[in-house]
């Protein structure tokens, strides 16, 4: 039985790099899975500097972009459920209960946690127990594919471990859990193609930027010494990081992009590929427009999934819990 879970912090805009390298995947596996649960990991993104004053906006704008993109909640039948986090407490509940078999040494050479350091100076003790809340999220439906983008990997190794350390030391409970890495699982920085595409700063595409927003930025990407449009990721990573968007995007192969730009420049390209991110992104903005507008019907999907989603995750806790001598 495939059960998948996936989850993204509401740390800002959703851009392409999320779309292409996990939502996107969640819209395929949303029908074929039988059981789907899509988060909005609110306490996952208290970890680093926030604004409590903003917080509420932003979790609703991830809900919001989720709908928008094809996510298809549907709580009454045995349909995908889409969750805040901290509405279901029993994922942290499982997490105070995986810190007692988590070796700090798991946590600490995480390259995720590193990074955060460097990037914030802020070390506290969430940030690194964040992958053993990680865990729990995606253990406590006992889900067992979970599509990510790359940068992810590690966290889904140390959900094995402490998958492997529970079963070994309190029996057999806990699932083999598998990535899901999409092919667009890592798409560059519009501003400096060595950097991932992220939510800070401008080098990247919001998935609710305006045409002339996309204009702009698309203009402004950088781009490769040389003139021709070829994919090479060693020699030209701006124009091929663009490709991939390209290709993704319309459908069409890389090599037959690079034949349609065959002694075009780079300007020619851009220009296109500006109206092809524009003409994807616009159904999805109309229909981010319909929900926003009815905030009722997006409150009521959430309640319904997060109550359904409160079962689900009691059951696995009550067995957890029995086994580790605490019922
Ligand atoms: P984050 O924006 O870091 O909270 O990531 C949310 C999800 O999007 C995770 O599954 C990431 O692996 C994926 N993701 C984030 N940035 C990118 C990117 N530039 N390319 C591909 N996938 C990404
Ligand atoms: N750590 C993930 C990220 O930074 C977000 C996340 C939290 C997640 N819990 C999860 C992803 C469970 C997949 C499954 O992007």
């Amino acid at each position: 039985m495939v059960k998948v879970f996936s989850g993204i912090r509401p740390s800002g805009k959703l851009h392409l790099g999320n779309y292409l390298g996990a939502i996107k995947n969640w819209i395929e596996l949303q029908n074929s899975a039988q059981q789907s649960i899509f988060a909005v990991v609110d306490y996952h993104g208290i970890t680093t500097p926030y604004d409590p004053k903003t917080y509420q906006q932003q979790i609703m704008d991830v809900v919001l972009d989720y709908l928008a993109a094809g996510i298809d909640p549907d709580p009454s039948a045995d349909g995908p459920l889409l969750i805040r986090q901290s509405k279901v407490p029993q994922h942290t509940e499982l997490a105070w209960l995986f810190n007692t078999i988590t070796s700090i040494g798991w946590l600490d050479r995480l390259p995720t946690y590193k990074e955060q350091l460097e990037k914030t100076g802020v070390n506290n003790m969430a940030l690194l127990d964040y992958p053993v809340l990680m865990a729990a999220d995606i253990l406590i439906y006992k889900s067992n594919l979970v599509p990510v983008g790359e940068d992810q990997l590690p966290h889904i190794d140390l959900t094995n471990e402490i998958a492997k350390r529970f079963n070994s030391l309190f029996g057999e409970t806990l699932p083999v859990v598998k990535p899901h890495l999409a092919e667009g699982f890592r798409i560059m920085s519009l501003q400096d193609p060595t950097k991932k595409m992220s939510k800070t700063g401008d080098e990247g595409i919001a998935l609710s930027d305006d045409p002339d927003t996309i204009r702009t930025k698309i203009k402004k990407a950088v781009t490769d010494s040389g003139k021709e449009v070829r994919y090479d990721e060693k020699e030209k990573p701006a124009i091929s990081n663009l490709l991939t968007i390209y290709h993704l995007l319309s459908g069409k192969e890389i090599k037959t992009l690079e034949k349609k730009y065959d002694g075009q420049s780079y300007v020619e390209f851009k220009n296109d590929l500006a109206e092809v991110v524009v003409n994807f992104l616009k159904p999805f903005q109309e229909k981010r427009k319909k929900f926003e507008d009815n905030p009722d019907r997006v409150m009521e999907i959430l309640t319904k999934s997060e109550e359904k989603a409160r079962v689900l995750a009691s059951s696995t806790l009550k067995e957890i819990k029995e086994r580790m001598g605490l019922e």
